[in-house]
């Protein structure tokens, strides 16, 4: 006979400002039982009121809820309280090519709920984003120190870009390597989740926690004023009803890949009704 094992990983993208966090807060302890969810992942760098950055005590809720670790990206230190509290907090990743003195960490490996060892690697796209060390360089540099099975069980790889190609290209860089690499940044989630040929599974954007009723979660009549060149605020998050966007990834137990990838959407607007 054998025991069944399993490890099923979820992945949110950017969660923004207050609402973004109020609905992840309630839902995510839920999902995480229907879904029989052993491992969470969030992006977190929008998830401050100001819909920039993200604090201490956010973070800690965001834990406390279920979530495993918190990804970053260009706007990592928009809070500036936080430079110091990711010295402390290993579950808090900035991108791992963010200048080599940045505080903080890109990487790290972190226990499941079921026992196993998952690394989770942070990245930062070249094109259109905050200057930052060659991506590609980095992920290769990675690829030479790190395997999964001997680093970790599985690897998910979080691909914090503006623009589809280098997200494409990365994940293909990634295939064989990595259990997930799926794309955050730009808030609109991308409805082409599938596997590459070497096993991991992947998808461009996850999209974000947050209020599509908006300009990317930001408050829309305020964002079109600006496009407009008309008096305007600096952008605010738009506070509707929030849909949770993502993906929960099947990691295959054996090889450290992925069996199956598929696309997670939950209420707001933009609600999954299939
Ligand atoms: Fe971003």
């Amino acid at each position: 006979w054998k025991i069944y094992f399993k490890m099923r990983i979820f992945f949110l993208g950017d969660i923004v400002g207050q609402s973004g966090c109020t609905a992840v807060k309630k839902h995510l302890p839920n999902i995480i039982k229907k879904k029989k969810i052993d491992f969470v992942v969030v992006n977190g760098e929008n998830a401050a009121d100001q819909g920039v950055g993200i604090t201490e005590e956010i973070a800690k809720d965001l834990f406390n809820c279920g979530v495993d670790v918190i990804t970053t990206g260009n706007h990592v230190w928009d809070q500036k309280e936080i430079i110091k509290h990711i010295e402390k907090e290993e579950r808090l990743l900035r991108p791992e090519n963010l200048i080599t003195t940045s505080p903080g960490k890109g990487f790290g490996v972190y226990n499941s709920k079921n026992g196993f060892k998952i690394g989770v690697l942070n990245l930062m796209g070249n094109i259109f984003m905050k200057k930052c060390d060659d991506v590609f360089e980095a992920a290769a540099n990675f690829i030479k120190k790190n395997a999964l099975k001997d680093n970790y069980d599985f690897l998910v790889v979080d691909f914090h870009g503006e623009i589809t190609s280098e997200k494409m290209a990365m994940g293909h860089f990634f295939d064989g390597y990595a259990t997930v690499v799926i794309g955050t940044h730009t808030h609109i989630p991308t409805s082409d989740c599938r596997i590459l040929n070497k096993g991991t599974a992947y998808q461009t954007d996850a999209g974000m926690c947050g209020d599509y009723d908006s300009v990317i979660g930001m408050d829309k009549n305020n964002s079109l004023n600006k496009f407009l060149n008309k008096d305007a605020k600096k952008h605010f998050p738009s506070i509707g009803e929030v849909s949770l966007t993502g993906a929960i990834i099947e990691g295959d137990i054996e090889t450290g890949l992925a069996k199956s990838i598929r696309q997670f959407i939950f209420g707001g607007v933009l609600e999954d009704k299939n």
